[in-house]
């Protein structure tokens, strides 16, 4: 981040007696950064210096069993990234609205960890409108997927990521409220016995009429447990565990809490019948992590879910690192925290979910492999010839080799038609992205979705000293900008930024007009760093912003011409209650904790 840790006495001289008192308050705030950040360096020293003494004295016991055992204790303990082992279950369920949501659900889930000799369990789920009625069942057509790779630092060993299952539940009904139980079971045995093991999971567990058949577990039907040797199991992910060590900062470590209950029972809602005047409601976030304040921010979303139709998470996800575990520890946490095994999220590509592998040119897999959003086509996926290594994530090379899949779609949702852009895919005139856009906003008929909503990773307008020079940013304002201008987007979602901006309507050069679309900037989900603006005053296009609140926001269309729209910030930042300047450390700006604009569609307009 940005502040630096040093003197400023020297300026204090001159400072009136009010200023001076605000500089007593800053410097409390940057005497408890500083301290917190030198206290933090200091035991990432002791743990770097502390290595090399930690191994000699290993090195100089001489009974290898207690070696062993004492290898063992102090690596797990110095492991944050622990992704829980949950026996058989099915596991990190979530949801994504099909390219027809009001007839199509997503559900993702996973199972085992997939190593070398472990056989593909087969997925299913059983639905059905009430609780005692499900009696619909859809076993998975197309093989979960996997993947492996090796670890960011060759020493913490080769991963292999857990079976990734993707069903999209067809032939619903709009508006209507669906329950859902997701199973596993052996592919030997197959569909039908696996029905008949959800039947019996359901009946045990949820089916409250008195007079339901319990039955018998099925005999051809490997119950969970049974589907691999969880022994084998059990003794691979300790060594797993004892082999990597995780020196980055901790994730979300949530490996000793209670798993999901495997006959847990979770409702969906579908998506009301496309309709101009369809109300419908966005949660809407960016650069979430799994850090502690992307728990506040989560739950809050969790608590009012009924409020919301689905959510939007404009990239940066997970912040792994290119540590794929950290894929799981992040679904760990969503499980424990989220509400996204019942509310469809919708993502969209960051720079951080580029994770080019170190153990070749592969980008882009865990977004790819562990999401599944309503895809155009299956993704093409190329290598990247770039630097080995973990990516300078603040500088993203453009354009990446990745076109369809996760990264760029759309889908209508009520009364608005939503548009997914990548930034990191080519967005230049000619490319594939650039032409589907251009087909896409053709194909949008504004009588029956009058809103075109918009998300994108980076902000083409910033009221912040970041990323200003960032080649999709330049690319964006250049290529995209100028279609979304023209086919009258009312809103563009951006994340990049880890705070809050809301613009006037804007066109390009951000000058002001009433027929441009509003930017917005909601990145604070969860990921810390203080960003300063680059003036004090705010630009004539800004109408608010702030850096030092985490939260989210809401998109409430409530008619064909009227919508509004809510920030939430849940909780304040770790770092300062005030706002900074660029190179104005004897500036600061009043925390604002509340905004929220009436938007008219501007499409209406002449
Ligand atoms: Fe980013």
């Amino acid at each position: 981040c940005i502040w630096t840790c040093g003197s400023s006495h020297n300026r204090r001289a001159s400072q009136s007696a009010q200023a001076q008192a605000d500089l007593v308050k800053e410097d409390t705030s940057r005497t408890q950064y500083c301290r917190e950040m030198s206290n933090s360096q200091r035991s990432n020293e002791r743990r770097r210096n502390g290595r090399p003494l930690v191994a000699s004295f290993l090195l100089s016991l001489a009974l290898p069993m207690m070696l062993a055992m004492m290898l063992a204790t102090v690596l797990v303990e110095a492991d944050p990234v622990l992704p829980r082992h949950c026996k058989g279950t099915v596991k990190h369920v979530h949801l994504a609205v099909g390219r027809d949501p009001t007839s199509q659900m997503t559900v993702s889930f996973t199972s085992k960890w997939a190593y070398p000799d472990v056989r593909a369990p087969l997925g299913g789920i059983l639905y059905g409108t009430s609780e005692p009625d499900m009696s619909s069942f859809v076993a998975e057509q197309e093989f979960p997927l996997t993947y492996n790779t090796t670890l960011p630092l060759e020493r913490w060993g080769h991963y292999y990521a857990p079976f990734q299952h993707h069903f999209t539940i067809s032939d619903l009904q709009p508006n209507t409220t669906y329950y859902f139980l997701p199973v596993v079971g052996s592919r030997e045995a197959g569909d039908d016995a696996l029905f008949e093991h959800a039947k019996h999971v359901h009946n045990k567990h949820h089916n409250t009429q008195g007079d339901a058949d319990e039955g018998s577990p099925p005999e051809n039907i490997t119950a969970e447990n049974q589907i691999i040797n969880e022994q084998q199991i059990n003794e691979q992910v300790e060594g797993f565990n004892r082999r990597h060590r995780m020196l980055t900062p901790p994730a979300y470590d949530g490996h000793e809490k209670d798993c999901v209950a495997p006959h847990k029972l979770r409702s969906f809602r579908t998506a009301p019948v496309t309709d101009p005047n369809m109300p419908v409601a966005f949660a809407i976030v960016g650069d979430l992590g799994q850090f502690e304040h992307s728990q506040y921010t989560v739950r809050h979303i969790r608590d009012h879910k009924d409020d919301y139709d689905a959510a939007f998470l404009i990239g940066d996800i997970a912040y792994t690192g290119a540590d794929e575990r950290k894929w799981e520890t992040f679904f760990d946490f969503f499980d424990d925290h989220s509400p996204f095994d019942q509310l469809p999220l919708m993502i969209a590509t960051g720079n951080h979910d580029i994770e080019k592998q170190p153990n070749g040119r592969e980008i882009f897999r865990g977004y790819e492999h562990r999401w599944r959003m309503p895809r155009v086509k299956p993704a093409e996926l190329g290598v990247f010839e770039g630097p080995d290594g973990r990516l300078n994530m603040d500088a993203a090379p453009y354009p990446m080799p990745y076109e369809w899949g996760n990264a760029y779609y759309s889908f209508k949702y009520g009364s608005a038609h939503i548009i997914v852009i990548s930034a990191y895919s080519n967005m230049d005139p000619g490319s594939t992205q650039y032409d589907w856009l251009v087909e896409e906003l053709h194909s949008v008929d504004r009588t029956i979705t009058p809103w075109l909503l918009i998300t994108m990773h980076v902000p083409m307008y910033n009221t912040y000293d970041l990323h200003h020079h960032d080649l999709q940013i330049v690319a964006a304002r250049e290529h995209i900008q100028p279609l979304l201008i023209e086919h009258r987007a009312n809103m563009i979602f951006s994340g990049h930024i880890h705070a809050y901006q809301r613009t006037s309507n804007i066109v390009e050069d951000a000058v002001k007009d009433p027929r441009g679309p509003v930017h917005i900037t909601i990145g604070a989900g969860g990921r810390a760093c203080s960003a300063p603006f680059v003036n004090i005053t705010a630009e004539p296009w800004i109408e608010q912003r702030d850096a030092t609140m985490y939260g989210y926001g809401k998109f409430h269309i409530y008619n064909s011409t009227d919508a509004a729209w809510v920030w939430i910030p849940t909780i304040e930042s770790d770092r300062h209650s005030f706002n900074y300047v660029k190179k104005r450390d004897d500036v600061h700006i009043p925390s604002v904790k509340d905004d929220g604009a009436w938007i008219k569609n501007q499409y209406f307009l002449n």
